[in-house]
């Protein structure tokens, strides 16, 4: 039964939606797990970050805009280091990535992990030292590669035979003997959306291990001996809950390391896990916290390679949207509110898909609350919308909000600090929200609000 389908059979407004919308929750309250902690309703109703008032940053700012809690970041920062103290641990900045980002993370100690020149450039703008950087990407290219060769970058992960072979010439030319690992396909599917899947058989990433593609890799390049095999890499996927695939995945990584020792008398002494640790949307999601992640993977690991015969690779891993995803929450501006007779309330709001495509890319779920101010009215249940031209423009499915709702009200979303300002367009020309960073209530932009003029100086014909 779809929602609007439930709410014509109960007639009444808080009666629409799947079952778990209906019992109305309390509007006015924040569900901790999915609020960056520094997140509060201050005295007069209105949300408050690190000790500022929203009405404040929305003011100063505008919205829509991203709001980063940056105590909030260094601490899941932190928390992961805490966790993963012999293990290192990449940050990856797919998820959001910005110079202040970059010294953030370098700052707690992490390292990073790029995909692009572009991200690349990032880091190294930012100071990220090279060394703490590792290099991903399925198509790098010849100038990626040599970039990332001639700036020392740590470790890139190798994913394909053609980027061997870039890889190798361009060491041999230049007289130096990159780190690398291999990106290992385990085939695991991991339980998540099919499009941030990335270790089942048929998908671009990496070498296949049931294929043989990952052991002629690994021996290719230890024969050649000219890049340095430091170890293999797994990365199951994203918005994982499930510590099975991470299993699956390390006993098949280690079985690899184990034909590599037995066939090349070499065990390689890196491994790292990748990313893709899970948080929590919507009530309905229960995240590991990064100490029982650390411990069921050393678990894995250690028991895996107690049945290999091996000693303990060292480890690392890569989380991007366990670290700033929960950080940072997105403020917009209400501008319409449109009952839709006996369907459901459509609440419009200064941005949408393009700076949170998940919702229509993955059916991804969001949650909102009223910023600005608490409310005593009854809730009813509304979908919160963009501004764009396509009906598929939805921010947050299924919410209750406060049946006051009204334009010029400000609505926020939490858990926006992964994959939205990263994967933000310019649909319909709607300039990109800035990302506003808040500590000990100050608040400083950190990517500015994109402008017309920005859109125009592209657009030269
Ligand atoms: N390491 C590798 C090799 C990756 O490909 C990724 C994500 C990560 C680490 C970090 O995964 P995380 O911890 O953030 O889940 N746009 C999608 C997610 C794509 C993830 C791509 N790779 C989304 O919005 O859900």
């Amino acid at each position: 039964m779809r929602a609007h389908e439930a709410g014509a059979l109960h007639g009444d407004i808080g009666n629409r939606g799947p079952a778990w919308l209906r019992t109305p929750v309390d509007v006015n309250a924040l569900v901790p797990q999915l609020w960056p902690r520094h997140v509060a309703r201050g005295p007069a109703g209105a949300l408050t970050v690190a000790g500022l008032d929203v009405r404040d940053v929305a003011a100063e700012f505008g919205t829509a805009a991203y709001v980063l809690d940056e105590d909030d970041l260094r601490g899941r920062c932190r928390e992961f280091r805490a966790a993963f103290p012999d293990a290192d641990v990449y940050y990856a900045g797919k998820a959001f990535l910005c110079r202040a980002v970059v010294r953030m993370i370098a700052e707690e100690g992490l390292f990073l992990d790029v995909c692009t020149g572009g991200e690349l450039a990032t880091a190294l703008s930012a100071g990220m030292p090279p060394e703490r950087i590792g290099f991903h990407g399925n198509n790098k290219s010849v100038a990626e590669l040599t970039r990332a060769v001639d700036t020392g970058v740590g470790r890139i992960i190798v994913d394909s035979f053609t980027e061997i072979d870039r890889l190798t010439a361009l060491a041999r030319e230049r007289g130096v003997r990159p780190r690398v690992l291999l990106r290992v396909t385990v085939g695991v599917e991991a339980h998540t959306h099919e499009f941030i899947a990335t270790a089942h058989e048929d998908q671009k990433f990496g070498f296949s291990l049931a294929g043989g593609a990952a052991a002629t890799a690994a021996f290719r390049i230890l024969d050649e001996d000219v890049l340095e095999l430091r170890g293999l890499h797994s990365h199951i996927g994203s918005q994982i809950f499930d510590a099975s695939g991470f299993e699956v995945s390390a006993r098949r990584v280690l079985a690899l390391q184990a034909q590599i020792r037995d066939a090349r008398g070499v065990e390689l002494p890196e491994l790292d896990l990748g990313g893709g640790f899970g948080i929590a949307y919507t009530t309905q999601d229960d995240p590991a916290s990064p100490h029982e992640l650390a411990k069921r993977l050393r678990k894995i690991v250690d028991g895996e390679c107690a049945a290999e015969n091996l000693a303990v690779p060292h480890l690392s891993v890569e989380p991007g949207r366990a670290i700033v995803g929960p950080a940072v929450f997105t403020l917009y501006e209400v501008g319409t509110v449109k009952d839709v007779d006996g369907l459901r309330t459509y609440v419009s709001v200064d941005g949408g898909m393009s700076d949170n495509i998940r919702t229509a890319l993955y059916d991804a779920s969001y949650s909102a609350t009223l910023a600005n101010r608490a409310s005593s009215t009854v809730p009813m249940l509304a979908r919160v919308v963009g501004k764009h031209c396509e009906s598929g423009d939805i921010v947050v499915k299924d919410e209750f909000l406060p049946a006051d709702v009204q334009p010029g009200d400000l609505l926020a979303v939490p858990g926006t600090g992964a994959y939205c300002r990263s994967m933000a367009s310019n649909y319909n020309h709607v300039p990109r929200p800035p990302v506003v960073a808040v500590r000990d209530g100050h608040a400083r932009v950190i990517v500015r609000r994109e402008t017309e003029d920005d859109l125009l100086a592209l657009d030269v014909g």
